[in-house]
């Protein structure tokens, strides 16, 4: 999960980050975005977050892979290569790797070169016969693929963790036009995706009874603060998620407590009492609308899981045969 959330981590370069937090603090309504969270410290606090009582997403989906994890790799054809969008943690795919021995190759896609490496040494040594070719790239971009994915017969993608909830769903829609380039005639999908359901299981999913995921919203003031000379007052801002269910995802936000102003990189940022900055969108689909989303760019869904809950969904579309 935690590695699924960093495939959204830009290539940060310092300029980047700044820049970006310039603009969304001077826009209206402020805003800042999500994938900024996963500095080292955002890390860690994530990976705290799916282990809260209250967030079910990442038990709900290991829930899946492990019960229906067997049936889920039948979908992997004789000698295809497996590619993972966003595979900083290799929790996951290990549960359908190790159902899978027909694969020739396993490809993790990652923007952090050093999350890629750091897996791939324990995957070798638990998977001595697999060839892992692993690739840094930007996962909502063209790549090429290594050698032996590319000769493959067949491929199957892996987006796990509803990371694709970070995306608008026009971005959404544009990743899943660019797996299918990438993947190519014949491949298979694998989409885990979190599902609409009652406002109070969401609500508490994203405000803990502990304070964790405040304390994640947070983390990007403190982010601020030391990498941009930001002077943020962590206690005049407040942690708000709610799910907004016309538009089908959970906000969150940080509130400004009071009129007040902040500095970062010498631009002073002033606040409204109440402004708040958002800092993320997590839609949350149903089979319907993430099918539909699917199909419009030649996804046709073959199967899907669902927990005994009925929170989470694992989802798999196919291409067709012919060439685009
Ligand atoms: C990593 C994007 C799936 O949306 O649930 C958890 C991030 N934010 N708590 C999610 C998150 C607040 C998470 N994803």
């Amino acid at each position: 999960m935690v590695a699924l959330a960093r495939a959204l981590r830009p290539a940060a370069t310092n300029s980047t980050f700044a820049d970006d937090v310039l603009a969304g603090l001077k826009a209206t309504p402020k805003r800042l975005a999500a994938k900024y969270f996963y500095d080292a410290e955002g890390s860690l606090l994530f990976e705290r977050i799916t282990e809260l009582p209250e967030y079910y997403p990442t038990r709900c989906e290991m829930q899946i892979l492990r019960e229906k994890g067997a049936e889920i790799a039948k979908l992997i054809a004789p000698s295809s290569a497996l590619v993972e969008f966003g595979s900083g943690s290799n929790k996951k795919v290990r549960l359908l790797l190790r159902r899978a021995p027909q694969l020739a190759a396993y490809v993790p896609v990652d923007i952090c070169g050093e999350m890629v490496e750091h897996e791939e040494a324990d995957l070798r040594r638990d998977f001595p016969k697999l060839n892992i070719e692993p690739v840094v790239a930007d996962i909502c971009l063209p790549f090429a693929l290594p050698p032996a994915a590319a000769a493959s017969p067949r491929r199957i993608g892996f987006f796990p963790g509803s990371t694709i909830g970070n995306f608008e769903p026009h971005e959404a829609a544009g990743f899943l036009r660019n797996a299918a380039d990438i993947l190519g005639p014949g491949a298979t999908l694998i989409v885990g995706a979190d599902l609409i359901k009652a406002t109070n299981i969401l609500h508490a999913a994203y405000n803990d009874a502990q304070g964790v995921t405040a304390k994640f919203n947070k983390n990007l003031l403190v982010r601020i603060n030391r990498e941009l000379h930001g002077n943020f007052k962590l206690d005049q801002f407040e942690h708000h998620a709610f799910f907004n269910r016309e538009r089908s995802r959970i906000e969150m936000h940080l509130a400004s407590k009071k009129k007040q102003k902040a500095k970062v990189a010498g631009h002073t940022i002033e606040f409204r009492a109440g402004e708040t900055i958002h800092t993320e969108n997590s839609y949350k689909y149903s089979l319907e609308s993430l099918s539909a989303l699917a199909r419009g760019v030649g996804w046709m869904p073959c199967a899907h899981w669902i927990d005994p809950m009925g929170y989470f969904s694992i989802q798999a579309f196919t291409l067709s045969n012919a060439a685009r």
